[in-house]
């Protein structure tokens, strides 16, 4: 990535190099090489089932979890080298939050306790007015904050699937993480859910490195910078938005983007 990193961006880089990784005797992902750029917002595009989640998953070490999988080649997450043997997984996890297709709330915690929970969990004697600040900045940044401030302590399952969503991406930012994972945010949405979260995440990058999965060629060309095409577990093309849109370099992207498969 030969970019600059914009000015007063805090967010760090992303960078995978030479990835593999699958499942018993079955790869998934082959030699993925992809940088996620600070301040930036990367959108990983392709065919169901080509490794989109896997690819997120390895970033977070998720993927590990899984019976039979493995991994080869490294991640960085700014000078953090994710799969060192001296790397710390809760730490990682804390700095790469993730988000899902479906909002994950806890269904029985109020919205307050559904933000709170990452925090919680790392800060066991936090002070109750600096959880709280913590919170509601979460909550802001999220776009959320004025439609709960006056029930913070209600169900989180009162809140339409929209606001659910966006509970869960401030629940990840409350922690304060350097780079936020979404695998398909708004796939279980209506339109305007969708742009809330839209609008959202191209606020947030900055702050967060945004690295989304999307179905949906138009959200990648609407929100990201960058766009990575991802076939069979490879990596065909990488490239900033508007170029790998309009003036694709290989023939199975311009078919993919024109629709003619997947
Ligand atoms: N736990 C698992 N065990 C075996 N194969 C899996 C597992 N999870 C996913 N896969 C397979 O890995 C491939 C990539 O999956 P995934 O990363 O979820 O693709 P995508 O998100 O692009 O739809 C798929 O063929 C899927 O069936
Ligand atoms: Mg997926």
């Amino acid at each position: 990535m030969t970019e600059r990193t914009p000015a007063g961006v805090t967010a760090p880089p992303v960078r995978l190099s030479n990835l593999s990784a699958g499942f018993a005797d079955r790869g998934v992902l082959r030699q993925v090489n992809l940088d996620g750029p600070p301040g930036r917002v990367l959108a990983i595009v392709g065919p169901s089932g080509c490794g989109k989640s896997t690819v997120l998953r390895c970033i977070n070490r998720l993927h590990e979890l899984d019976e039979g999988a493995f991994v080869s080649g490294d991640v960085s997450v700014g000078a953090l080298p994710v799969y060192s043997s001296t790397t710390d997984v809760i730490a990682l996890r804390r700095r790469v939050g993730m988000v899902f297709q479906r909002p994950t709330p806890f269904v029985t915690a109020s919205v307050f306790d559904n933000v709170a929970a990452g925090v919680r969990a790392h800060r066991r004697f936090i002070a109750a007015s600096e959880l709280e600040g913590l919170v509601e900045d979460a909550l802001q940044r999220a776009g959320l904050w004025r439609e709960v401030v006056d029930r913070l302590f209600g169900t989180a399952m009162a809140l339409s699937g929209g606001q659910q969503q966006r509970l869960c991406i401030a629940r990840a930012l409350a922690v304060q993480p350097d780079v936020l994972l979404l695998d398909e945010p708004t796939a279980s949405l209506d339109p305007m859910g969708t742009q809330r979260i839209e609008e959202l995440l191209y606020d947030l990058r900055d702050t967060v490195t945004v690295i989304m999965v999307t179905h949906n060629m138009q959200q990648a060309a609407r929100i990201s910078d960058v766009t990575a095409f991802l076939l069979n577990g490879r990596i065909v093309e990488s490239a900033p938005t508007r170029q790998l849109f309009t003036t694709p370099s290989d023939a199975r992207t311009e078919a993919y983007i024109t629709g003619r498969f997947g």
